[in-house]
């Protein structure tokens, strides 16, 4: 299996991420790391330890990073994810402390440990990675691949320009669009596609304890539920990528990140048109929604049974 370290703010969609990820049989989650974003660094740290011993990987280290922005006052999205941060769903408390250190001196100390080995996939605000960036900058030679889920070449969420976890830390986005690797970007152009929809929460229903104390509790606080219309899953768009690439679409690009714009502050600014440039990231531009949503409930399925 791909071996992943997640950098994530859990928040409802990154805990359906990980617990995709946890069950697919293509990836072995070696390291989670927290940031503050969707709600603050205490409770999405918090909230990666339930998840740890909820879904059952109590042996893989958790450990915190930044609070917030680099350059700014960070923001929260409580009002999406609910003020703990995974919506209706109310998971035990944690018996297993935080692992030592700071999320970026792990991340680097996890690559440098297996060069070309070991993926990052961050589905949060990316300051963690910039300053693992900025403080070793052969972290970008040392990943395998390194995956988020942000920005958006057609309309934002937190702003008519730009995604959250872009619009979060704008500074660090641009370091990590600038660091040298080819970034492998899935925003939302790929992400609101795949909607928990009515049949879907069906089918989450049928998966037992995990689809009645997490999946459903998280997916339908999000967003209204119809037949054929439902709240995206955003973050676990980037772990299903990674168990299966062939499920996303991608153009090369070159994306700059917005940081001083009055109203575009935190926009991914994607240019397909290379003119000879060698691109700086792949960009997700579509995904199939039916083989998404089979990966998603095969893995769901898995994990339940323990
Ligand atoms: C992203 O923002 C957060 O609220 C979600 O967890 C996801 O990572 C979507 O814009
Ligand atoms: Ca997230």
């Amino acid at each position: 299996p791909t071996k992943i370290v997640i950098d994530c703010d859990p928040g409802i969609d990154d805990a359906l991420a990980i617990a995709l990820a946890h069950g697919s049989p293509a990836l072995e989650i070696v390291g989670i790391t927290t940031v503050g974003g969707n709600v603050s660094l205490e409770r999405t740290t918090d909230n990666a330890l339930r998840l740890r011993e909820f879904l059952g990987f109590p042996e893989v280290p958790v450990t915190p990073g930044a609070a917030g922005a680099m350059m700014r006052s960070a923001i929260e999205a409580a009002h999406v994810h609910g003020t703990g941060g995974l919506g209706g769903a109310i998971l035990p408390a944690p018996t297993l402390p935080v692992a030592p250190g700071h999320a970026a001196d792990y991340i680097i100390e996890t690559l440098r440990a297996a060069p070309g080995e070991i993926t990052l996939v961050a589905i949060g605000p990316l300051t963690n990675i910039a300053l693992a960036v900025l403080k070793e900058p052969r972290v970008v030679e040392w990943a395998r691949e390194f995956a988020i889920l942000g920005g958006t070449y057609t309309r934002g969420n937190r702003t008519p320009a730009a995604e959250f976890n872009i619009a979060a830390d704008p500074e660090a986005a641009a370091i990590v669009f600038q660091a040298g690797w080819t970034v492998t970007q899935i925003g939302l152009d790929v992400s609101t596609t795949a909607q928990a929809t009515g049949p879907i929460v069906e089918r989450m229903r049928e998966i037992g304890r995990l689809g009645t104390d997490l999946l459903i509790p998280c997916a339908t606080f999000y967003g209204m539920v119809t037949a054929d219309d439902g709240p995206a899953i955003h973050d676990a768009c980037a772990l299903a990528y990674l168990a299966d690439p062939s499920l996303i679409v991608f153009e090369p690009a070159w994306v700059e990140v917005e940081t001083a714009g009055r109203f575009t502050s935190g926009m991914t600014v994607i240019d397909f048109n290379l003119g000879g440039r060698v691109p700086n990231a792949r960009v997700g531009t579509s995904i199939d929604v039916g083989r998404f949503w089979e990966l998603a409930l095969a893995a769901y399925e898995r994990v339940n049974k323990g």
